[in-house]
């Protein structure tokens, strides 16, 4: 659905990202991982269109619509939950507020939280903000979804509600890419992994040969900070 060849960028001296390719096709769930500041939200971002890139090329199949979810939720704060869902199927999809309401409820149900369709935002837990987020993001029918570390600004008791609904959503028919510090739950999603580090793909594997790489000594270090924080 989507390939990347030779992405690179830089910020005035910094490279950031060093020549990244990689493809994205249905039914895939990519964990991307590497240290902070390795470039993996400026991936995700090339990818859903919200930052320019210098060179490389990013060819998206024409149906395909991509979806991202934040660290921070990025509801709109003004709206009540089913508004929040509403507005951008109306503004940028054009669908009449019956059609959009329609399917706000059915993806409200979807990550359970129809029962606070008319609650604002700062009335919502983190998890629950998350779950709407992703509730918004599927509205708008993505092929794709993007998520960028989506409980890392959670309370640990709000963390699995919102990784029990990323695996609910994940089907054959959508491609997921997501960054996360949670290994055992992206061990249990994934078909692939991603490894990058100083804006390059250093492995890009199957789920389970990646986990058995013990060869790669940067990326068991890697792993075995994750485990150990
Ligand atoms: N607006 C900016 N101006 C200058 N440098 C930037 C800017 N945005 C990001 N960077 C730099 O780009 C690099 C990659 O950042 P990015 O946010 O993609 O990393 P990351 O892998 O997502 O890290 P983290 O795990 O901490 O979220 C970092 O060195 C960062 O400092
Ligand atoms: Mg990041």
């Amino acid at each position: 659905m989507i390939k990347l060849i030779q992405l690179t960028k830089r910020y005035s001296n910094d490279t950031v990202l060093a020549g990244i390719s990689m493809e994205i096709c249905k039914g895939d769930i990519i964990g991307l991982i590497g240290p902070s500041g390795s470039g993996k939200s400026t991936v995700l971002r090339c990818i859903a269109g919200i930052e320019e890139y210098d060179t490389g090329e990013i060819i998206v199949d024409k149906n395909c619509r991509i979806g991202m979810v934040f660290q921070n939720f990025n509801l709109f704060n003004n709206m009540s939950v089913i508004e929040n869902l509403c507005y951008p199927q109306q503004k940028v999809l054009k669908r009449t507020k019956n059609n959009a309401e329609g399917i706000a409820i059915q993806m409200l149900k979807k990550v359970n939280m129809m029962g606070f369709f008319d609650r604002f935002p700062s009335s919502l837990s983190g998890g629950q903000k998350q779950r709407v987020a992703i509730a918004r993001t599927l509205c708008m029918d993505p092929s794709i979804i993007l998520f960028d570390e989506p409980t890392s600004a959670l309370d640990p008791e709000n963390v699995s509600e919102v990784l029990d609904v990323i695996k609910s959503i994940a089907t054959d028919e959508i491609g997921i890419i997501i960054v996360t510090h949670e290994l055992r739950f992206i061990r249990s999603i994934a078909n692939r992994m991603i490894f990058i580090d100083h804006g390059k793909i250093e492995v890009d594997m199957e789920k389970d040969d990646f986990f058995k790489l013990t060869v790669n000594k940067r990326i068991n270090s890697f792993l075995e900070s994750l485990l150990s924080h």
